[in-house]
């Protein structure tokens, strides 16, 4: 059953609010920061679209948003967003972007299926894949609302994501792809880690 975080963006806004607390408008702009005016931008999982709505709008990028969330997918249309309804994991279909973004969403790929997703993901790119990834465990913080919405509020409609990425374990991810890896740094005061892969620095054997 969709957890309660996923029930509409309203609800998520607020639970993202309170896990981030000063932190949240950081995370946003961080990426906002490496996307150039004017260009081509897809945001597999987009939920709730808060970094284009606030962000990328401004900078009149051509923006799609990707997810498996029908009430995110209804809100966002009826704010006249391009989005579409799409799981990443079963669908053939990821349009071509410039720049391709996914923010905190890897982890529900874990652990089998998070290079399947890089692959699909890097192959819809012209430019750039932007990774970003909470990597400090909310599920042991010591605030109760917090630890319990992050161990178990967390199942968009496909089943509970048990996993988290760390530190160690995102920059494992993140050097398996390193031919392409342009820059890897964190944001939002350390909870989240930012993954750049450029595309043109591709190796050809
Ligand atoms: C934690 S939210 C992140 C939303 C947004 N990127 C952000 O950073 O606030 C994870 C999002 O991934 C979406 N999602 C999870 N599994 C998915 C799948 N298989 N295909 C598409 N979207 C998926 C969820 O519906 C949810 O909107």
């Amino acid at each position: 059953m969709t957890s309660l975080i996923y029930l509409n963006p309203t609800f998520y806004n607020i639970t993202m609010r309170l896990i981030y607390g000063k932190s949240f408008h950081n995370r946003y702009e961080s990426i906002a920061s490496l996307i150039p005016e004017n260009s081509t931008v897809l945001e597999a999982c987009c939920g709730d679209c808060y970094l284009y709505k606030h962000y990328l709008l401004p900078k009149n990028v051509k923006y799609t948003g990707l997810d498996i969330n029908r009430s995110f997918i209804s809100s966002a249309k009826k704010s006249r967003i391009n989005v579409i309804y799409n799981n990443l994991l079963s669908s053939d279909y990821i349009p071509e972007a410039e720049y391709i973004i996914i923010q905190a969403s890897m982890y529900h790929f874990l652990p089998n299926d998070v290079d399947f997703i890089y692959q699909k993901l890097f192959k819809a790119t012209k430019k750039e894949i932007i990774i970003v990834e909470p990597i400090k465990n909310f599920s042991t913080s010591s605030n109760w609302i917090i630890k319990l919405i992050s161990r178990y509020l967390a199942n968009p409609g496909t089943g509970h994501a048990t996993q988290r990425f760390t530190a160690t374990t995102f920059e494992e991810f993140c050097y398996r792809y390193s031919g392409n890896l342009k820059n890897l740094f964190k944001i939002a005061n350390g909870r989240e880690m930012c993954a750049v892969f450029h595309k043109s620095i591709e190796k050809t054997n």
